[in-house]
């Protein structure tokens, strides 16, 4: 089986040989970077009918961190700012993501949330989040993001880092299905082409162990069937404490 998923991922790889082509000059990166938060907006529509339920139960948690000045969220990998709707009355927000093309996505759904303030948008990685100081946040937000990043390790790092005592860092995030199952299998196949018109994306990732080895002291984690489309339809959702 291990051959077969070896050619399969081989045949990916020659059929994507032109965007590799394209992304090694530079070109593919520099057009999808632009494409890709409109794309992400429209799909983000779709995942919030479809999410709602799970995201307002999770973020109903969020005001449990409040500290004496209210609540401070960093949101990592902010996107189009998909999850404003879903949270508390009067807290602050303070966006990053990499990717500057979301700023205006990003703006206009700040507009629509009135019930959020957002304080600012920073163009920053999750690996590398030195414009947020230490212990100044209650709370963190990723949602489908540790699938992108390209250190799970250093941007779990950087969160605890930023996070005050006591703070939580609150996920959505899609994994890899069962290694004895064919989804696992396809996962793994059609990865080559995935990361390019995923912007990055991994499907194979066990971002679980990742969240068990980092070093919070406390890690509410669930495993859900999400109502998505089978590649990302396992995922993990909850929260860990600092
Ligand atoms: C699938 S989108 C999800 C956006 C948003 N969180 C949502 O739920 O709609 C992945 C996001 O992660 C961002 N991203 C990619 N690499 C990242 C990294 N290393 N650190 C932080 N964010 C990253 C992308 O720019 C994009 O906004």
């Amino acid at each position: 089986m291990a051959i077969v998923r070896f050619v399969l991922c081989l045949m990916v790889e020659i059929l994507v040989l032109p965007v590799t082509i394209l992304q090694y000059v530079g070109i593919w990166d520099s057009l999808y970077k632009r494409v890709f938060p409109h794309l992400m907006c429209r799909m983000t529509t779709t995942i919030n009918d479809k999410m709602g339920k799970v995201k307002k139960e999770l973020f109903d948690k969020l005001p449990e961190f409040a500290s004496s000045s209210g609540l401070t969220i960093l949101e990592v990998g902010c996107g189009s700012g998909a999850n404003f709707q879903f949270y508390p009355w009067d807290c602050k927000v303070i966006c990053t993501d990499p990717n500057p093309n979301f700023q205006r996505l990003l703006e206009s759904s700040g507009a629509k949330n009135e019930h959020v303030k957002l304080e600012k948008f920073l163009v920053a990685s999750g690996e590398d989040l030195s414009p947020v100081a230490s212990a100044s946040v209650d709370a963190v937000v990723c949602t489908l993001v540790l699938c992108t990043a390209e250190n799970v390790d250093a941007v779990l790092k950087e969160i605890l880092r930023v996070l005050k005592p006591g703070g939580a860092f609150f996920f959505i995030e899609h994994v890899a299905a069962d290694k004895m199952t064919w989804l696992h299998f396809i996962q793994h196949v059609i990865q080559p082409a995935w990361r390019y018109f995923g912007d990055g994306c991994y499907l194979t990732r066990d971002t679980r162990a990742s969240l068990e080895k980092a070093n919070f002291s406390q890690l509410n984690v669930k495993n859900i069937v999400a109502p998505l489309t089978s590649l990302i339809k396992y995922q993990i959702v909850g929260y860990a404490v600092k």
